[in-house]
C-alpha cells in the first residue's frame, strides 16, 4: 500500500491544527491476558488510519508546519527472534513517509522539546489510560524552561473531533475494503447456514460453537485478521438476549438461529446478522415475524440517501414494525391503540429496544457524530413517555456520500401477559452494511441472501 494516502490525511490534520499545533497519537497498548501471555494486538484506529503502521509501542506527532514524527520500537535482534520483525525508526521515513522518526525509547525526552513554544496541543480525549497525566508531566517539562524564554502550549484540544469527520466519510480505498470484508462475512454466514442443515439432516449433535467455528473458518480463509466484534450465535430463546455469545447451547431443528457476526480485514469491519431457520424451514409464526422484520428493514434501506438524516432509516423500521406488532397481535389495539400511538408512547419497545442502525468503520461501532453538525443550536426538549426522563435532541446528521452504516431491525419476543405463545422466545434480527449514495445506498453484505425462501433454498442445497 502506497504511504501517499496517510500522509495526505497527517496534511489535513496539520492544516487543522493551526501553524504552531501540535497533535500526538500514541498506538493502542499491548494487554496482558494472563501470565506471559497478551490479548492478540489490535492498533489504535486512529493511529492506524494516520499511519497504516501496525506494530505496538508506537506515537505519531504531527505539527502545523505538516511535519510528522514518528516513534517506534527500535531495532533489537534479541527481541525480534522473540516477537518478531520491527520497521525500527531508522527505516521508518522511508516507508511510511514521516519526515524523522525515533525510538520509542526517546519518548519522553523528546516530547518536551516537540511541545516548546507551541500554542496548543491536540491529541485523543479519554481513549488512552494515563495519556492525560503523561501530557501534563511533559508540559510540566516545558513550564520549567519558561524562565529561559520557552512558550508552552496554553490550550488542549480534542484531537477526535477532528478524525472523527474525516473517518465518517470513507474514501474510495476505505470503502473498497469493506466491501472486501463485507464479501467474505457474508460467505462465512452462508457456510454457517449451509452446516447447520447439513449436520441436522446427519442426525448430529450441532452446537452453537460448531457455527462459530465454521465464521472463524471462513474468515482466516478469506484473509481476514480478526472477528470484528465477538460472534453472536444464538439459538432458539438466546436470540432474545442481545449481547449472547456464542456458545454451548443446541442448535435444533424447529428453531431459528440468529448470528451477528463480521470480519476485520485489514483494520475495517463488517457487520452482519442472519436468523435463520436450524434446519432450514421456517414454521408459519417464524416466518410472520421474520418477513415483518424484513419488511420493516426494506423500509429503512429505502430511507438511506444522501440528504436524509441518521435517523430517518430507524423511524421508517419503527413505523412498520409498529403496524406490524398490532397485525400479528403482538400488541393489542384495545389497549396500545393506534399505531401512531404504538410509536408515541413507545410501545413498540417490549419488541424492538435498540436502534436500527450505527456508523460503520474501522470500529465496529465507528467513531463519528450522529447529531448534524450544522445545527448543533437547535435543541428540542421532549418527555420520553417511558421513563418521563426530559430528553434533549438534536437535529441528527444529514447523511453524505461514503458515509457507511448498518441497518438492522429485529424483534424480540419473550413471555409475557397477552403476548400469543406462537412467538414466545423468538428472536429475530436482520442487519447489512450500506454505504450511502447520492441516490440511495449500496448494500454491500448481500452476498448472503435475506429473503426467507432464498434462505430456505441456500439450506437446502
Ligand atoms: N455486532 C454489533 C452490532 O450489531 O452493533
Ligand atoms: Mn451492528
Ligand atoms: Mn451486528
Amino acid at each position: 500500500m502506497s504511504n501517499t494516502l496517510y500522509a495526505e490525511r497527517r496534511a489535513r490534520v496539520a492544516a487543522k491544527l493551526g501553524r504552531d499545533g501540535i497533535a500526538i497519537v500514541p498506538t493502542a497498548p499491548e494487554r496482558p491476558r494472563n501470565r506471559d501471555s497478551d490479548f492478540l494486538f489490535r492498533h489504535d484506529s486512529y493511529f492506524y488510519y494516520l499511519t497504516g503502521f501496525t506494530e505496538p509501542n508506537a506515537w505519531l506527532v504531527i505539527t502545523g508546519d505538516g511535519r510528522s514524527t514518528l516513534f517506534c520500537a527500535p531495532k533489537d535482534l534479541e527481541r525480534e527472534i522473540w516477537d518478531g520483525y520491527r520497521l525500527g525508526p531508522q527505516a521508518a521515513p522511508e516507508v511510511l513517509g514521516v519526515q524523522a522518526a525515533h525510538s520509542v525509547a526517546e519518548l519522553d525526552t523528546l516530547m518536551p522539546r516537540l511541545l516548546e513554544n507551541r500554542d496548543a496541543v491536540w491529541y485523543p480525549f479519554a481513549i488512552h489510560d494515563g495519556l492525560e497525566s503523561q501530557v501534563g508531566g511533559w508540559l510540566n517539562r516545558v513550564r520549567a524552561r519558561v524562565r529561559y524564554g520557552a512558550l508552552c502550549p496554553e490550550e488542549q484540544h480534542d484531537l477526535c473531533a477532528v478524525l472523527d469527520e474525516m473517518r465518517l466519510i470513507k474514501d474510495a480505498h476505505e470503502q473498497d475494503i469493506m466491501r472486501r470484508a463485507a464479501r467474505i462475512s457474508a460467505r462465512a454466514h452462508v457456510r454457517a447456514m449451509q452446516l447447520s442443515a447439513r449436520m441436522l439432516r446427519d442426525g448430529r449433535d450441532v452446537r452453537e460453537y460448531h457455527l462459530d467455528a465454521e465464521l472463524l473458518h471462513e474468515f482466516r480463509m478469506g484473509g481476514s485478521q480478526y472477528p470484528a466484534y465477538s460472534s453472536i450465535v444464538a439459538a432458539g430463546a438466546n436470540a432474545c438476549v442481545l449481547h449472547y455469545r456464542a456458545d454451548t447451547a443446541p442448535v435444533r431443528a424447529g428453531e431459528l438461529v440468529l448470528i451477528d457476526a463480521g470480519c476485520e480485514l485489514d483494520s475495517y469491519a463488517s457487520d452482519i446478522t442472519r436468523t435463520f431457520p436450524a434446519d432450514g424451514r421456517f414454521t408459519g409464526p417464524q416466518r410472520a415475524l421474520y418477513d415483518l422484520v424484513l419488511a420493516s428493514q426494506d423500509a429503512a434501506v429505502a430511507a438511506t440517501r444522501a440528504g436524509a438524516r441518521f435517523n430517518d432509516p430507524h423511524d421508517a423500521t419503527v413505523k412498520v414494525l409498529a403496524q406490524g406488532m398490532l397485525d400479528l397481535g403482538l400488541l393489542d389495539r384495545n389497549k396500545v391503540g393506534t399505531a401512531d400511538d404504538v410509536i408515541d408512547t413507545r410501545a413498540y419497545f417490549q419488541f424492538y429496544m435498540h436502534r436500527t442502525g450505527h456508523w460503520l468503520g474501522m470500529d465496529v461501532h465507528d467513531c463519528g457524530s450522529y447529531v448534524e453538525p450544522t445545527q448543533l443550536g437547535e435543541v428540542s426538549e421532549r418527555k420520553d413517555p417511558l421513563s418521563g426522563e426530559v430528553i434533549r435532541n438534536r437535529p441528527s446528521r444529514i447523511l453524505q456520500p461514503g458515509m457507511v452504516l448498518t441497518i438492522e431491525p429485529g424483534l424480540y419476543v419473550r413471555p409475557a401477559e397477552g403476548v400469543p405463545e406462537a412467538f414466545h422466545h423468538i428472536g429475530i434480527r436482520i442487519e447489512d452494511d450500506a454505504i450511502v449514495t447520492a441516490d440511495g445506498c449500496e448494500l454491500i453484505t448481500r452476498d448472503v441472501p435475506v429473503r426467507a425462501d432464498e434462505i430456505e433454498a441456500l439450506m437446502r442445497g
